[in-house]
This record gives C-alpha cells, sequence and structure tokens, in this order.
C-alpha cells in the first residue's frame, strides 16, 4: 500500500531540501524585478529571525523547538508565493511559480486536495499562456490524492491460496502500479519530472512490481507477468479491483515506449501575461499556518517582462539565502524532522528544485 507518507517522502527528498530556494533568482521577467528579488531578500532574513527566535525560547529538538521551526517554514514558503504575486505575477503560470507554490503544499504537507485555502493560480488552469509545460499541480494533485493513494491492499483480493487468488491480486498489483503511473503520464508523459521527486516515485512503483513478479513467480513466468491485463482489459482494474485511472490512457509500467518517462525538460511555453489575472487592485492572501498579506500587483512594464536574463544590481536575493537562513536555524542539525501532518516534515539543506 502506497500511503501519502510514503509518497511525500519521495517527493520531499528533492522538493523541501530545497527549502525556500529562490526558482527566479534576480527575478527575470518579473514585471517588478528588483521588488521581487528585495521581497525575497526580506522574507529570507525575516526567516532567519523567526529561526533564532525558536532557538532562544526552545531546547533543540524539543517538540516545541520543531513546531516553533516548522511554523517558520511555512510562513516563508508563504511569504514566497506572496513576492510572486506581487511583483511577478506576469509569470504566475510559469514551471518556477508552480514550483513555488509546490515548496510551500510539500513543506508544510499540507493535503493538496482538501485544502482550505487554495494557492492563487495553482495548479495552472487549462490554456492560458506561458504555462509549464507539464502541469505540476496536477501531477502532484494525482500522486498524493488519498482517495487514490489509500486504497485497501491487493492482498485481500481473490480467494486466498488459490491459483485464481494468486493471479488476481497480480492483476490488482498491476492495475495498482499502473493507475498511479497513468494519472501521472496522462498529464505529461514526456517531461523530466525529476525536479519534483517523480523519478524516485517511479523507481517505487516498477520495484513493487518486481516484487510482485518475485511473489508469484508462477505467474511471472506466464503473459499475465506482463501486467498484460493492462494492455487487454484495463477496464477491469476500475471494475473489478476499484482502481480508475484519471485520463483515458493505461499505461503498462512493464511496457512504455521509449521516451517514457520523460526526458524533456521543463520549460515555459510562449504567451505573456500583461494583467493581472487576480485583478489590478489590492487584495489580501491568507495561507496557512498563519500568512496574511495584501497583494498589491505591480504595474505592468513590458520591458521588465521581456527580460531574459537577470538586471544589474538587482540579485540580492539568491538561491541559497533561503538555505543559508535554514542552516542557521537548524544550528548545525544537518537533517530534522518535524511532526506536521501525516508526513514526514524534513528539513535539510543542499537540495535542489531545479527548473
Ligand atoms: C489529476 O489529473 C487530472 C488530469 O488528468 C486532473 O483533471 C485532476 O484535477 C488531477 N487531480 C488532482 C487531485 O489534482
Ligand atoms: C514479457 O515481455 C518480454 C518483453 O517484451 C518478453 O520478452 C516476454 O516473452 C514476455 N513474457 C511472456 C511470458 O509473454
Ligand atoms: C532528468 O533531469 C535530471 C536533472 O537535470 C537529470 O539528472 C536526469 O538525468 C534527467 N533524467 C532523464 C531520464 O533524462
Amino acid at each position: 500500500m502506497q500511503l501519502k507518507s510514503t509518497i511525500s517522502i519521495a517527493l520531499f527528498a528533492t522538493l523541501v531540501y530545497s527549502q525556500a530556494k529562490d526558482l527566479n533568482p534576480g527575478g527575470v521577467g518579473c514585471v517588478d524585478p528588483s521588488g521581487y528579488t528585495s521581497c525575497y531578500a526580506t522574507s529570507a532574513s525575516k526567516f532567519t529571525g523567526c529561526g533564532e527566535a525558536c532557538m532562544n525560547q526552545y531546547s533543540q529538538g524539543s517538540t516545541d523547538f520543531e513546531d516553533c521551526i516548522n511554523g517558520c517554514s511555512a510562513t516563508n514558503w508563504a511569504t514566497n508565493i506572496g513576492c510572486w504575486l506581487q511583483t511577478c505575477w506576469n509569470q504566475v503560470y510559469s514551471c518556477r511559480y508552480q514550483g513555488t507554490a509546490l515548496q510551500y503544499i510539500a513543506g508544510t504537507d499540507i493535503l493538496q486536495t482538501t485544502m482550505k485555502k487554495p494557492i492563487p493560480y495553482y495548479p495552472t488552469p487549462e490554456g492560458v499562456p506561458g504555462a509549464c509545460s507539464c502541469n505540476l499541480g496536477q501531477v502532484y494533485g494525482n500522486i498524493t490524492d488519498l482517495s487514490i493513494a489509500d486504497i485497501p491492499v491487493c492482498a485481500d483480493v481473490g480467494p486466498g491460496g488459490t491459483a485464481v487468488g494468486a493471479s488476481e491480486t497480480f492483476d490488482c498489483n498491476c492495475c495498482r502500479t499502473g493507475q498511479l503511473l497513468s494519472n501521472v503520464f496522462n498529464i505529461c508523459p514526456n517531461s523530466n519530472l525529476s525536479s519534483i521527486g517523480f523519478d524516485k516515485f517511479f523507481a517505487t512503483e516498477e520495484k513493487d512490481i518486481t516484487n510482485a513478479q518475485q511473489s508469484f513467480s508462477e505467474i511471472a513466468k506466464t503473459q499475465l507477468g506482463n501486467c498484460t491485463i493492462l494492455d487487454t482489459a484495463p477496464d477491469t482494474c476500475a471494475s473489478k479491483y476499484k482502481l480508475p485511472i484519471e485520463g483515458t490512457k493505461w499505461w503498462n509500467p512493464l511496457a512504455l515506449p521509449s521516451g517514457v518517462p520523460g526526458t524533456q525538460a521543463l520549460s515555459d511555453i510562449p504567451g505573456s501575461v500583461t494583467v493581472p489575472p487576480w485583478g489590478a487592485s489590492t487584495s489580501t492572501m491568507v495561507l496557512f499556518p498563519a500568512y496574511t498579506t495584501v497583494i498589491t500587483p505591480a504595474p505592468y512594464n513590458a520591458k521588465n517582462a521581456a527580460a531574459t536574463t537577470a538586471l544589474a544590481g538587482t540579485g540580492t536575493a539568491t538561491g541559497s539565502t533561503g538555505a543559508a537562513a535554514t542552516t542557521k536555524a537548524n544550528a548545525g542539525n544537518a537533517v530534522m524532522t518535524g511532526r506536521w501532518g501525516m508526513g514526514l516534515v524534513v528539513f535539510a539543506v543542499g537540495g535542489v528544485l531545479s527548473f
């Protein structure tokens, strides 16, 4: 059974390691690049101050300390989203903004499917200009959807101890892995999703099938052992094993076409957003746990928006700022585990969420 916690850990490895890494150092192409970099710099320095306050108040390693640091981190991630909405709203459909939203969701371990306060423009709606080549929010939503991930184990299907029971259990395993992977491949089969940890998720799913083949070695020797149910009768997955997919196509993990999982780097499709999608007026954004901010979208600036390299003198907040702040807050603890939500929140320094 693939619980969300297991899934999260795979994703955390890359996502949370990256902490609040600035995915667009210099604010390249933002309507207000200097506003963007100074917003990130302020966010990072507030995070450092917050971490120091935790250290002064609680003893390190205590639950209170961990909760305190978790609160600082969550606020940091939320603040960064606010930076984008204010100064880089013209890129809210980009891979980098979607990645920033993902840092917050994965970092706080909030369940995307039941989120009370949605993150503006996440996941990217269909057909918008300048969108990420892969809808990362939909991918993440599918692989962390508890209504999909928490279904009962296949071991319980079929009459126990019989050949029929064994083949049904094996078929069910194929359906289960096929379901989880198809839900992603139906969104973007060709993108390299290692930046959100999908390569690890994929490896785990492949291993599940290999394990099933080992447990059911008699079946593995037959055609069924190639998960042919997914090629010949995938509807059975939904009708018999209650494992439906999102989208229409079933992908057989043992017979994937070349280029799947994808190898294409994520990129933004052409197109520009020239009017704040949220409206040009001021609005208030509230995000868990205690982040409230008033967003005033910066005026549109065609020259800034067209930039493809960082403007001189604006690169004050770099990708390492957040990580440096974390190091300080952790005071030498390379890895610290917290206890929010069902999953495991891991704080560590050094990974990259890269586009
Ligand atoms: C799963 O992917 C489908 C597209 O295939 C999308 O419509 C749906 O919203 C996604 N589900 C979640 C929970 O994100
Ligand atoms: C399973 O698939 C492999 C690779 O396509 C093939 O060589 C093998 O013969 C298949 N096994 C059976 C029993 O059909
Ligand atoms: C995906 O991208 C990562 C990071 O750039 C790279 O290390 C990896 O080799 C790529 N994987 C594939 C299958 O292209």
